[in-house]
């Protein structure tokens, strides 16, 4: 499971610790910490690429959302696209003509912001779906006008961002709660189990007597962080214990969250105190997966980035803007 950089490129995950200074020693690279950051930053705003720069692109279909995202040579976000939708469960896609709407739209909007034509893009596969099964989400992006350059597995995927070797990445995403036991680099046992933000949603409802809409909303509210928190502790608990029981005769020094629903408040304490392991969580942990996937796509080359279809339609149809 290697990952594939191309040379000449310095992406966040590539500094080795003595590069990157007085963070070495910090349990989240400075470099990540900063790409992950921008990731969230550019859902917003964009950083429009110089003429002929080199950009990658990563889509990570979701069971909650579909998130694209754009890097530039040196593993930064310039642009990001998030919608949620339930298009896709472990593994499978299960609403084919609505991920293909959803990605293209996605990718659209993304050449608007940026400007440029994209061409290509890496996709993942959850942990322990074995790539060559990924056809149907092949399908998907190859419907939404990009060439598939690299297929990947998520852990691998978050691996990328985090700088893993040895440990466990625990990916909680919208219906399940992923982990991928890493040695020596490589992803030596994977498993996945049903309870994820969707069973934090129902204790929400249930708890305040409101709709699923209305929950997922309340866990996004800062100032409602703490009453979130306090409500779904026997779920973190469980999926604290779900982890626990699969880690069992691996020798792990660290577990590392990401996935949306590692952003709950306090999550990475309950881990900590039900594990007796030190847990880390980056900052945005629902854009590392999405942002491993883009770095390990294959640059599109100055040649494949066109002027966005809108310029180039606005110089043919209006030649004369041009003329004097
Ligand atoms: N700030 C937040 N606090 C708690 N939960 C959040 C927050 N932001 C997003 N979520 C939850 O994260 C989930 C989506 O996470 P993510 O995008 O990682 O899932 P996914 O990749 O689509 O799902 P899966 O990995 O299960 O296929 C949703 O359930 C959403 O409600
Ligand atoms: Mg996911």
């Amino acid at each position: 499971m290697s990952t594939k950089h191309r040379s000449g490129d310095t992406p966040a995950a590539d500094l080795e610790p003595e590069q990157m200074g007085a963070s070495a020693k910090a349990p989240i690279r400075k470099e990540a910490k900063r790409a992950l950051k921008a990731a969230v930053k550019r859902l917003q705003s964009t950083r429009v690429p110089e003429k002929g720069e080199a950009l990658r692109l990563g889509v990570d279909l979701g069971t909650a959302s579909i998130i694209v995202m754009a890097v530039d040579a040196a593993g930064m976000p310039v642009a990001t696209e998030l919608q949620t939708a339930q298009v896709a469960r472990d593994g499978l896609v299960v609403d084919y003509i609505g991920a293909v709407d959803i990605t293209r739209r996605l990718v659209h909007r993304l050449e608007e912001r940026l400007g440029v034509e994209l061409t290509t893009a890496a996709i993942a596969m959850p942990p322990g779906v074995n790539p060559a099964e990924s056809s149907a989400h092949r399908h998907v992006v190859e419907a939404s006008g990009l060439q598939v350059s690299a297929v990947l597995d998520e852990p691998t995927a978050a691996g990328t961002v985090l700088g893993i070797s040895d440990g466990v990445v625990v990916d909680i995403g919208g219906g399940t709660t992923g982990l991928s036991v890493f040695q020596d680099q490589k992803v030596v046992y994977v498993a996945d189990e049903p309870t994820g933000g969707t069973h934090v949603a129902l204790v929400l409802m249930g708890r305040y007597g409101i709709s699923f809409e209305q929950a997922e909303a309340m866990k996004t509210k800062a100032s409602k962080a703490d009453d979130v928190r306090v409500a779904v502790l026997p779920v973190m608990e469980k999926m604290a214990s779900i982890v626990k029981r699969h880690i069992q005769g691996h020798q792990v020094g660290k577990i590392w969250l990401v996935g949306g629903t590692s952003e709950l408040k306090g999550i990475e304490a309950v881990f900590a105190d039900t594990l007796g392991i030190e847990t880390v969580k980056p900052p945005h942990p629902m854009m590392v997966t999405p942002l491993g996937i883009a770095l390990n796509s294959t640059p599109m080359l100055s040649g494949s980035l066109k002027a966005a279809r809108n310029s180039a339609q606005s110089a043919k149809f209006h030649p004369h803007r041009n003329a004097s």
